[in-house]
């Protein structure tokens, strides 16, 4: 994927008040410049007029600024520009700031950022356009602040949360049950908004190092969740959803660890499995009735892929990875997300938790009858063979071809 990546330019637009930083950042980036295309603005109306004049890629944006602020400039980038992505970086403290930027940015990073950071950030999600080709779907994933919760349990949390003891276990355990719900809360932690340790793969510790009072005023000032409007999708078939992403999480956190894989390799695996379909729920919500029709007609996952891209031009592999690499989610798990049917476009040679989350969305759906039309899973076997993998697995024996074999001759 690299080397095409490299040679699409970019443009971006950076803003903020003080030109001792702009200068700064101009200077920092220059070895960029043969592969962006920046413009540097000194107020949220200059970016804007720079905005009507060409398109923009991502806008990066100081939070603190006379007039207009970045987070009314990034509200306005939203609303007229919804496929730019909206970038802040600042060295803002004030809570209250940093609430309101969660629903106007895809990303914060923290002031003073160093070259690397700022370049990996922005590479990335410029690459992130490869995933969708379509301006039109990706405007609508853009604009996505969360995605779908199941309704009861959005009802649980809300109460939870309004209640006078609200427990933070409680509010944890919640979340832990529901896909929207922990993507978003995975989303906060994994990136530089509340400064918190990263490498957080579990949803109830996400929470917990949030605090009860930040998941409060997040929840409530700022619906970081919503709720989902069942159109032609069952309850019954959002929980057999979760249920599955569930148990590929824990069974790629096992595969990874069989594989003597690195702690973080492990906890990426996991996530990942968390994460892998949460790309349904971004379809939901884009094509609402159409999808829940799709859904209800077919139930397999691969199966399911070849019939998003014959209607609407675009897989949830695909719609997922493209709005959680917007959220800023570490490479790997976006890698996963975007190739869990289809590992050999992956350009990765070695096992990563895309090798994780395939084996084990193989095996899941192996096991998980109704959820799944057997007859049309189709299995990569000449990636599975590539990546020398340690362990034996039970891939069904449906190919009947040598290169099972091949694979399974790995084991021990
Ligand atoms: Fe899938
Ligand atoms: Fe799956």
């Amino acid at each position: 994927m690299d080397k095409q990546e490299k040679s699409i330019e970019r443009s971006i637009l950076f803003v903020d008040d003080e030109p001792r930083v702009l200068s700064g950042l101009e200077r920092m980036l220059r070895p960029m410049r043969h592969v962006w295309t920046m413009s540097f603005a000194r107020s949220g109306r200059e970016a804007l007029d720079l905005l009507k004049e060409r398109h923009f890629d991502a806008v990066v944006t100081d939070i603190r600024m006379p007039v207009m602020n970045g987070l009314e400039l990034l509200s306005e980038v939203k609303r007229l520009y919804p496929d730019t992505v909206r970038i802040i970086l600042s060295g803002e403290s004030d809570r209250e700031m940093t609430l309101k930027a969660v629903n106007v940015s895809h990303q914060f990073l923290n002031k003073p950022c160093n070259t690397e950071t700022l370049k990996d950030a922005i590479t990335r999600v410029g690459n992130l356009s490869l995933l969708l080709q379509k301006d039109s779907i990706k405007a609508m994933v853009s604009k996505m602040d969360s995605l779908p919760s199941l309704p009861s349990l959005y009802m649980e949390i809300m109460q939870e949360i309004q209640s006078k003891d609200s427990s933070i276990k409680k509010i944890g355990d919640i979340i832990g049950r529901d896909l929207a719900m922990t993507a978003k809360i995975l989303q906060l932690v994994n990136s530089s908004y509340f400064s918190l340790p990263r490498h957080i793969s579990s949803p109830e510790q996400a929470v917990f190092l949030l605090g009860l009072d930040t998941i409060k005023s997040l929840v409530l000032s700022i619906q970081l969740f919503s709720r989902f409007k069942l159109k032609n999708m069952t309850e019954d078939y959002l929980k057999r959803l979760w249920d599955h992403s569930m148990n590929t999480a824990q069974s790629s956190k096992r595969i990874a660890g069989q594989e003597k894989q690195e702690q973080v390799v492990i906890d990426n695996s996991f996530m990942a499995g968390l994460l892998h379909d949460s790309g349904k729920l971004v379809m939901a919500s884009c094509f609402g009735e159409q999808y829940g029709e799709l859904v209800s007609s077919v139930k397999d996952n691969g199966f399911i892929a070849k019939k998003e891209k014959e209607i609407f031009d675009v897989t949830h592999a695909e719609a997922g990875a493209y709005l959680m690499g917007l959220w800023g989610l570490p490479h790997s798990i976006i890698e996963a997300i975007a190739f869990h049917h289809t590992p050999g476009r992956s350009m990765t040679g070695h096992f990563t938790p895309l090798t994780a989350v395939y084996i084990a969305d193989i095996l899941e759906q192996e096991k998980s009858g109704p959820f799944t039309d057997k007859s049309e899973l189709e299995i990569d076997y000449e990636y599975l063979s590539a990546m020398e993998l340690r362990s034996s697995y039970p891939f069904p024996d449906r190919m009947g071809s040598d290169v099972l074999g091949e694979v399974m001759a790995y084991g021990g």
